[in-house]
């Protein structure tokens, strides 16, 4: 999604916002842009494509100065285009946005009719007008402020003016914005990951916070104008390994780091001398806890409807579970005895960011599980439950997946011994288990070459299924999310028993399908509604664990067989073949696996 780069300096600052802008691709993007300002001009420098295509442009026009901004473009108003790139400027000013600006159209209007002449199709453009119209008649401060206040929607600001060639400006209100510092320089950037080049000292502002970042100093303002001090963070050094080592993709690397991500993880919260698992200092009483929500999108909420199965088994606790977009405009009810968990890899979703706001503002007890622990979910939490698996950097979720289930699983564990729902035995012997992990999930990576072999089908296909019962009903979503995002086949997640209440109709000679049936409860039930799928022509890729019993399943096209593992742990194995599927299947149509068609890895708009 769109990223924002700034930086006031004595030294020219092309070359580095454009290696900025690349620490920032990651996100997804279709067009980028820049614009400094040397001897009392603003000059652009924009493409669509990617930033490569920018760096090109410039090493040919050296378009330099001391005074510049950036952006990766994520088109959300108007097409990817040149044209719509960022920055957007006039004569005299030139600004880089992320998110949306609501009340567009009106603004549009009323600036045309003040004789403004727009040249994109972007929201973007209403800001470099509406500032230029403030400027006629105010001083800098007071015109940023009236801005604050016409501007409707969510957005993170930067800003360069021709009249103010000493300053860069920042403006926040709903996507994160932080303020770096440096050798006399200072910078803006979307998150910490875009300075991170440059400095590991960091502010980040709050709603309608804004700053005037001068090459010696930043000052802060309040929504009312006031001058505030705000706090300088040290980001950690973990974020640094953007290393895509031998593999061909992160995805790949990603998929493969996960036995080291998990042991990791288990590093940080089991206590191996003691057992026991290191989630202390709730900020609430565990025992008032009667219910849990959980809330994400896409890949975070099917490890939230992992969890349920989890935490319903194991503790009295009940349990809900929410797509963010839905909750934050659904008439909630509000409980004291219930607690919030939000699940999110970058710590930075516009949904589930707004879905802890609602929950904060009616004070409910918050807890995130995040990946990026200075995001704005993590800081703007209770409790805090990073996932400890470094970086992730292809759009789809692989290892962030397995550390939010981790983590979500050890919270499960810790919450039902703590509230003597589950016996200490009990808790110890599910600690012993959990270690296993790592090592079952190196074995589980070598199906790699079967499930190469079976992605051949699954690319070539019109449509597919993905069923489960139990913990694997919530992998199945995940297989076929995965499917659909990087080899754009149409791919349904389905609980195995709803089959014949409809998509049964779906299963036409020939159509792969994957049968998720590790040998736990519902194993039986499962492999009942898998042979009714191949009695209908349906060509069955059937997930299972080892087991020395043989499968007692006519015409199966192909089995692949996860470690085995006590059954809470299953997700954890099986969840790998589906991940390998999904890129193979991307492999061989020869799409651009880390970064797919249309989507963003951090989704800061609504
Ligand atoms: C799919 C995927 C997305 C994200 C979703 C939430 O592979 O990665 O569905 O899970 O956009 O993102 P976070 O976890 O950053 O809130």
């Amino acid at each position: 999604m769109c990223g924002i780069v700034g930086i006031n300096s004595s030294k020219p600052v092309t070359g580095v916002i454009i290696n900025s802008l690349k620490k920032l691709e990651y996100r997804g993007y279709d067009s980028a842009g820049v614009a400094v300002l040397n001897d009392g001009l603003i000059n652009e420098t924009k493409c669509e494509g990617r930033v490569e295509n920018l760096e090109n442009i410039f090493l040919k026009n050296k378009n330099d100065g001391p005074v510049g901004i950036g952006h990766v473009r994520w088109a959300t108003h108007g097409i990817p285009s040149q044209l719509n790139a960022h920055p957007h400027s006039s004569e005299s000013v030139s600004v880089v946005h992320n998110g949306i600006i609501e009340n567009s159209t009106i603004l549009k209007k009323h600036l045309i009719r003040a004789g403004h002449q727009f040249k994109s199709q972007t929201d973007t453009e209403v800001i470099t007008h509406l500032i230029s119209e403030y400027l006629k008649k105010n001083d800098l401060k007071t015109s940023i402020l009236k801005m604050l206040k016409r501007l409707h929607g969510s957005f993170a600001i930067g800003i360069i003016l021709k009249n103010f060639p000493d300053v860069v400006v920042g403006v926040r209100r709903g996507s994160p914005l932080a303020v770096g510092y440096g050798p006399n320089e200072n910078y803006l950037g979307s998150d910490s990951y875009a300075l991170k080049t440059m400095t590991n000292k960091v502010t980040y502002l709050d709603d309608d916070e804004f700053c005037f970042i001068y090459k010696d100093h930043v000052e802060f303002y309040s929504a009312d104008g006031e001058k505030i001090n705000k706090e300088i963070i040290e980001v950690s050094s973990e974020q640094s390994d953007y290393d895509k080592g031998n593999f061909k993709h992160y995805m790949a690397k990603e998929i493969h780091e996960q036995p080291v991500t998990i042991k990791a993880c288990l590093k940080e919260y089991i206590d191996q001398i003691n057992q026991n698992i290191n989630i202390i200092n709730f900020p609430w009483d565990i025992n008032e806890i009667e219910n849990i929500k959980l809330i994400g999108c896409g890949t975070a909420y099917h490890s939230c409807l992992t969890a349920k199965y989890w935490i319903e088994q194991l503790t009295n606790i009940e349990v809900e579970t929410d797509i963010a977009s839905e909750f934050r405009y659904r008439k909630n009810r509000f409980k004291k005895s219930q607690l919030y968990i939000f699940v999110s890899q970058s710590g930075e979703t516009a949904d589930t960011y707004a879905a802890l706001d609602l929950c904060k503002k009616n004070n409910m007890k918050t807890c995130s599980i995040v990946n990026v622990i200075e995001s704005s979910i993590a800081r703007d939490s209770d409790y805090v439950l990073p996932i400890h698996c470094g970086p992730e950097v292809g759009v789809a979720s692989t290892k962030a997946f397995l550390g939010q289930l981790l983590v979500l699983y050890l919270l499960t564990l810790k919450l039902s011994v703590e509230r003597k729902d589950v016996s200490q035995a009990k808790y110890k012997e599910k600690i012993k288990s959990v270690l296993m992990l790592p090592k079952l999930i190196k074995e589980t990576l070598s199906t790699e070459n079967e499930i190469q072999e079976a992605a051949k089908d699954f690319a070539h296909a019109k449509g597919s299924m993905f069923l489960g019962r139990g913990y694997s009903f919530p992998i199945a979503l995940e297989g076929a999310l995965k499917l659909k995002e990087l080899a754009y086949v149409h791919a349904e997640g389905y609980p195995a028993g709803e089959m014949k209440h409809g998509p049964l109709a779906l299963i036409e000679q020939g159509m792969p399908v994957v049968v998720i049936a590790p040998r736990d409860e519902f194993y039986k039930k499962t492999v009942s509604n898998m042979q009714e799928v191949i009695s209908r022509g349906g060509k069955v890729l059937l997930i299972s664990n080892k087991s020395t019993d043989e499968i007692s399943s006519e015409n199966l096209w192909k089995k692949i067989d996860v470690e085995t593992v006590n059954d809470d742990l299953l997700p954890f194995l099986t969840t790998i073949p589906l991940q390998l599927l999904a890129y193979y299947a991307a492999h061989i149509l020869g799409y651009d696996i880390d970064k797919p068609r249309n989507l963003a890895k951090s989704v800061t708009v609504e």
